[in-house]
């Protein structure tokens, strides 16, 4: 992973709304309005309400990330996605992902493992919007509208056991699709983990779909992890695979360079990568970097799991 100071690509209608959140935003008014929230309007569907995997209601605690958007044309053309290459134009190779017949195999510390369709999965989950902040370790960031539904909806079918500590998570392994997998020096299949506290945490968002649509396959189709306050590695893309376990996971990046992309990986502009700095960043498609904040800005929902102060964390939670 490096860093590109001014993409060439960089647009000047980046900060265009979609029509879609438009409309998303005064579903979010109408839904506040009634306080019980969407459902709740008489007369009214789920599907005509907002809530299907594909148009599902906006959550309000999530609909101003505080920055413009990122138009979609930005940020599905400039991807991380190493199992298609590691230049960030492998939006057109990775639409070689088949996700019909996609599934989930969930195991590990869990009463008992089993196997679910993404399309049974999806059944069983209660559809949203958020707009969130994402803030990629390589210091470029972005604003993007993704659709799907909290990760503790996820644990709470998988009931792991009250003894695992940790939930990791694989990406699809099939190098005849995904070609970079043929390389033996890469680790595959990505892994990442988070403890059970942040897995149950608010954020921990599982992402099906953006800018109301299915999920680009470039964004980590049919299901990515996403987790708002972490270095961008740690949503991981493409999940087929869950497990619990008391052992911390070894992550994908941490495996090829522990001193550089550790467990952890909470945003803290006070701490360096050791070869650039973390203070600033570049919106993609903006002109002028801005400051970086801690836990990229949502410590009020995080904090408290690594002791609230970053005096009191000390070194251990941003690496
Ligand atoms: N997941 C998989 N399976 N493979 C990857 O290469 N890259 C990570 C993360 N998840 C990656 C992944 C990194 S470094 C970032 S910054 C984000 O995905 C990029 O997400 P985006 O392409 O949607 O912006």
């Amino acid at each position: 992973m490096h860093y590109q100071r001014r993409p060439s690509w960089a647009l000047p209608e980046a900060a265009v709304t979609s029509e879609h959140l438009f409309l998303n935003r005064r579903k979010v008014l109408a839904g506040m309005g009634l306080g019980a929230g969407l459902l709740a309007l008489p007369g009214r569907g789920r599907a005509e309400a907002g809530v299907s995997p594909l148009e599902a209601a906006m959550n309000p605690a999530y609909a101003d990330a505080g920055r413009e958007l990122t138009s979609e044309e930005l940020s599905s053309t400039y991807n991380n996605f190493y199992e298609f290459g590691s230049s960030k134009r492998i939006s057109q190779e990775a639409q070689r992902l088949d996700v019909n017949g996609w599934t989930i195999k969930i195991g590990g510390m869990v009463e008992e493992e089993f196997e679910i369709g993404f399309e049974d999965l999806m059944g069983r989950m209660q559809m949203e919007e958020r707009i969130v902040r994402h803030r990629c370790v390589e210091a470029w960031s972005m604003v993007v509208p993704w659709t799907g539904f909290p990760l503790s909806e996820l644990v709470k079918i998988a009931k792991p056991l009250s003894s695992a500590k940790y939930i990791k998570m694989q990406t699809f392994l099939d190098p005849d699709v995904a070609t970079e997998q043929r390389a033996a020096w890469w680790p595959w299949p990505y892994t990442e983990g988070l403890t059970m506290d942040e897995a149950m945490n608010e954020l921990s968002f599982m992402v099906t779909g953006a800018y109301g649509k299915e999920l680009h396959k470039q964004f980590g189709a049919p299901m990515r992890l996403h987790t708002p306050w972490k270095y961008g590695f740690k949503s991981i893309k493409s999940i087929d695979r869950i497990e619990f376990t008391d052992e911390r996971p070894l992550s994908f990046w941490e495996e090829l360079a522990d001193a550089e992309y550790g467990f952890w990986a909470n945003v803290n502009p006070e701490v360096d990568h050791p070869r650039w700095s973390q203070a600033e960043e570049l919106p993609l498609g903006a002109e002028e970097k801005i400051p970086t904040l801690l836990y990229n800005g949502y410590a009020e929902q995080v904090a408290d799991m690594y002791g609230n102060l970053p005096e009191e964390v000390g070194e251990r939670f941003w690496r």
